[in-house]
């Protein structure tokens, strides 16, 4: 069992920095073997709903094994500092994602006018709230980091991710769109 890991560890007593990146690396591999086993799962599963629901958490697992691998380059005192030649891959790709998660929101709208089934409606509602986020999340990036010629450490970078957490404060598309 993949969650073993918590009971020999004395992470809660014993918090070196050698015991908390040997934490963070089974955490990685307890995300990735949970998102696995759950994945398999959810395929075997016909009814839509629930295996839709069980694949959004092995996708949540996949991802958060992806933030414990960014804490633990943290942990392990590794910040990476945007090279110039990412900095313009960023700006060069941002716009174009951006359009994507806009039509996206069109796309997920369209469905959602076009089906009663509440079933339906439930999934096609969750798609539509991430798309928001994610588009509006794009913008956010473009405006504090695309615009900048340094990224600084620090502060900077708690208010982007603080602003990643908010809803949509740019979702200015169609009928539905929410108060600025
Ligand atoms: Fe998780
Ligand atoms: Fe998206």
């Amino acid at each position: 069992m993949y969650l073993g890991f918590f009971k020999d560890t004395n992470w809660r007593h014993a918090l070196s920095v050698e015991n908390v990146v040997g934490i963070l690396e089974k955490a990685v591999e307890a995300e990735k073997a949970h998102a696995e086993r759950l994945k398999a799962l959810a395929k075997s599963i016909s009814h839509p709903v629930l295996r839709t629901l069980l694949m959004g958490i092995a996708e949540d697992s996949a991802k958060h094994a992806i933030m414990y691998e960014a804490v633990l380059e943290i942990a392990r005192g590794k910040i990476g500092i945007l090279s110039p030649e990412e900095l313009n891959a960023f700006r060069s790709e941002v716009s174009h994602h951006i359009e994507v998660e806009k039509r996206m929101i069109e796309v997920v709208e369209e469905a959602l006018s076009a089906l009663d089934d509440p079933r339906a409606k439930l999934i096609l509602d969750a798609i539509r709230n991430d798309e928001i986020r994610h588009h509006a999340l794009l913008l956010t990036l473009k405006d504090v980091v695309a615009e900048r010629d340094t990224i600084e450490e620090g502060e900077f970078w708690t208010q982007v991710w603080s602003g990643s957490r908010q809803d949509s404060r740019h979702y200015v598309i169609g009928p539905r769109s929410r108060p600025g």
